[in-house]
């Protein structure tokens, strides 16, 4: 009984004061994080998923479960208007990347950080199945961004990545549909899994390999 009051006032205080206060601060920044349809991104429904925010609040509590230092580099893939990336770089990663194939939502992505001083974060315009530049990287982001054929391209590449590069790289998979694309090279496996949100997190890694 006092666990379920504890994790009810522990919900209000995250979800309602904390993401009212998130959103206020951001709508008074005039930043811009409303969700877009695919078609109008002009995006191939069979590459691409609709844009939606999922910084805030509920990743934070994600981020602070995996004790992140500056020996960690972030990319989150499908970075859409970099909702995301603004709770990323609250963290003490010591690089902070974006990723997507619109260069509409990447420019709104650049002004959304300018307006909160974020001028380090990078942001590149590339389609994830063709990106292989993994290597700097040891945590991954996923909002859900793209089907099941980008999934498995983009795990190829990263697991071409570590074998290459030796390290520890940790992939976040917020409302994961495409989880047995993650594990299927059996190189990357689920390591945790949180539900305090709308649409779960699940959080792989591949085996300790020596590296960061
Ligand atoms: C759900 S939004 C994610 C927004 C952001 N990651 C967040 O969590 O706030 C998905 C984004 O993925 C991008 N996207 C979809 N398919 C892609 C692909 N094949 N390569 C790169 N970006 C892609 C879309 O343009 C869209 O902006």
């Amino acid at each position: 009984m006092l666990q379920a009051t504890l994790e009810c006032l522990r919900y209000w205080r995250r979800e309602v004061i904390g993401g009212f206060a998130y959103r206020r601060a951001l709508s008074k920044a005039g930043v811009d994080l409303g969700s877009v349809s695919l078609r109008r991104l002009g995006l191939d429904p069979r590459s691409a998923h609709n844009h939606a925010n999922s910084g805030g609040p509920d990743l934070e509590v994600v981020l602070r479960s995996l004790e992140i230092t500056p020996s960690h580099a972030v990319l989150d893939l499908g970075c859409g208007k970099g909702g995301a990336l603004l709770t990323l770089a609250r963290f003490p990663f010591s690089r902070v990347v974006g990723l997507d194939l619109s260069p509409e939502m990447l420019d709104i992505a650049r002004r959304n950080l300018d307006r909160m001083g974020l001028h380090t974060v990078e942001l590149i315009c590339a389609d994830a199945s063709a990106f292989d530049a993994y290597d700097a990287f040891t945590h991954l982001y996923m909002y859900n961004p793209f089907p099941s054929a980008v999934v498995q391209a983009v795990m190829t590449a990263v697991e071409a990545s570590v074998i290459a590069a030796p390290r520890t790289v940790t992939v976040i998979y917020k409302n994961p549909r495409f989880h047995d694309d993650v594990i299927r090279g059996g190189v990357f496996s689920e390591v945790g899994r949180m539900d305090h949100s709308g649409h779960p997190y699940i959080i792989y890694r591949n085996a300790a390999v020596s590296g960061c």
